[in-house]
């Protein structure tokens, strides 16, 4: 089979890292990808949707795997769905759940989904005057896509207020900003859970835990995320049932009812809290870094699993997982999340200890040297008997790792060991 992923990240090297090693691929395409996927398959130097469109009417390619969101808010599937070729991912409404939080939380009200407690604003006015009747911290959300940093956790009533002109009147998320979803801030534990969904049945993964923010011990602002351990060791099938039970199920049942059936990854963040697992937010696509560590333990051939989904028989498809752990440690450049420097030089990716591959994220190649080239450069993955097996082996390949600036959080998993 000739397959396309598309996408650039760290995610979509995990992803073509995996189905190269299904003996179905003849040949493996990433638009745009990265140094990391070219050496897996044929980067394709395009980005925009219209572009990825115009490719497949030149190109033959049976089946289509879509890493970020903003192409599934875009409505890629939708289009490549109309040419009648296979593709992974779902459709512009079924994404809706992840491209509006508005749309999302007023759907998990209507269906009876845990979740926080909270209220649409579209206004500034009404959104202040709610606040001050409120108990904080209270969490600010930008409804649309805003590149991981449109939430806000406000300690006081000052900050909420600051926060709701910079989104509403000052729109520092642009559009994404236009409506706003104030929640309850919910206190508990929080996971990433994914599905394998067809429309209609689901497949769990073991659950996964990313690191947010950019310092050790959850300080400091909120990342793409600096670090996954797949599984959790203390997520129990019990959790993992009544997240099944409770969340996924019901959602995918309640969008093919709706007349928007689901097929791909659906992705809740999900807080395990004292009263049972709620939800953070759906995200309709495989997570990142969450992807980097699940790669490693997927036992079954991903091409597989991805035509079941998108012929509807995920139920005669079966999946298993290896019983050992993954675990990825993400290097930033200095300055990140804030402003930083590109082009600096990347030394020592060769000789990694075996179990350990490097995902690429934001790299580039220039003239036979591998450079940094975005604010998430590198995932160190590895694999271990327990959590604690694979942290060592990712840690002791980090330090072999360099390049000006580079930070990493040294608590990857820590929390759970
Ligand atoms: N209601 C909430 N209570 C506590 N923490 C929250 C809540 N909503 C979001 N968060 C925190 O903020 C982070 C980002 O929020 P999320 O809804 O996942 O938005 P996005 O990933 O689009 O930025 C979450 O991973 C979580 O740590
Ligand atoms: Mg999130």
């Amino acid at each position: 089979m000739k397959i396309l992923i598309v996408g650039s990240g760290g995610r979509e090297h995990a992803l073509a890292w995996k189905i190269k090693q299904s003996s179905k691929v003849e040949e493996l395409f990433i638009a745009p990808g990265n140094p990391g996927t070219a050496k897996l398959g044929t980067n394709i130097s395009i980005t925009k949707t219209e572009e990825i469109i115009d490719w497949l009417k030149e190109n033959e390619v049976d089946l289509v795997l879509i890493g970020p969101d903003n192409y599934l808010a875009d409505g890629i599937v939708d289009e490549i769905q109309k040419m009648e070729i296979a593709v992974f991912g779902p459709t512009k409404d079924a994404s809706e759940i992840e491209w509006s939080k508005s749309f999302a939380k007023q759907f998990m009200q209507e269906e009876g989904i845990p979740t926080a407690r909270f209220k649409v604003f579209n206004s500034f006015e009404e959104a202040n005057k709610y606040i001050e009747t409120q108990n904080f911290p209270l969490v600010i959300k930008a409804s649309g896509l805003a590149l991981g940093k449109g939430v806000i956790i406000a300690q006081t009533f000052e900050e909420a207020k600051k926060t709701l002109e910079e989104i509403m009147t000052t729109k520092i998320f642009g559009d994404a900003g236009d409506e706003v979803v104030i929640e309850e801030f919910l206190v508990g534990k929080e996971i990433s859970t994914h599905a394998f969904c067809d429309g209609e049945n689901v497949s769990m993964f073991p659950a996964s835990q990313d690191h947010k923010t950019i310092f050790e011990g959850d300080k400091g602002p909120n990342t793409g995320g600096m670090g996954t351990i797949a599984p959790v060791p203390w997520v129990t099938e019990e959790h993992m049932k009544a997240i099944e039970n409770q969340i996924v199920r019901p959602t995918i049942n309640a969008l093919k009812k709706r007349g928007r059936p689901f097929k791909g990854v659906l992705f809740p963040g999900i807080m395990i809290t004292e009263s049972g697992p709620k939800v953070i937010e759906f995200n309709a696509r495989f997570g990142d870094p969450e992807t980097e560590s699940y790669m490693r333990i997927l036992k079954t051939d991903l091409v597989d699993i991805l035509l079941t989904c998108v012929d509807g028989k995920l139920n005669e498809q079966k999946i298993e997982w290896e019983n050992f752990s993954a675990c990825t440690v993400m290097c930033a450049s200095g300055g990140y999340p804030g402003s930083y420097e590109k082009g600096k030089v990347i030394g020592g990716l060769d000789n990694l200890e075996k179990d350990v591959v490097v995902f690429h994220a934001g790299t580039k190649e220039i003239n036979g040297e591998i450079v940094t080239n975005g604010g998430r450069v590198l995932g160190i993955s590895a694999i271990g008997s327990d959590l604690n097996e694979a942290l060592s082996k990712a840690y002791g390949s980090i330090e072999k790792v360099s390049f000006d600036g580079m930070q990493f959080r040294k608590d990857i998993g820590a929390k759970s060991i």
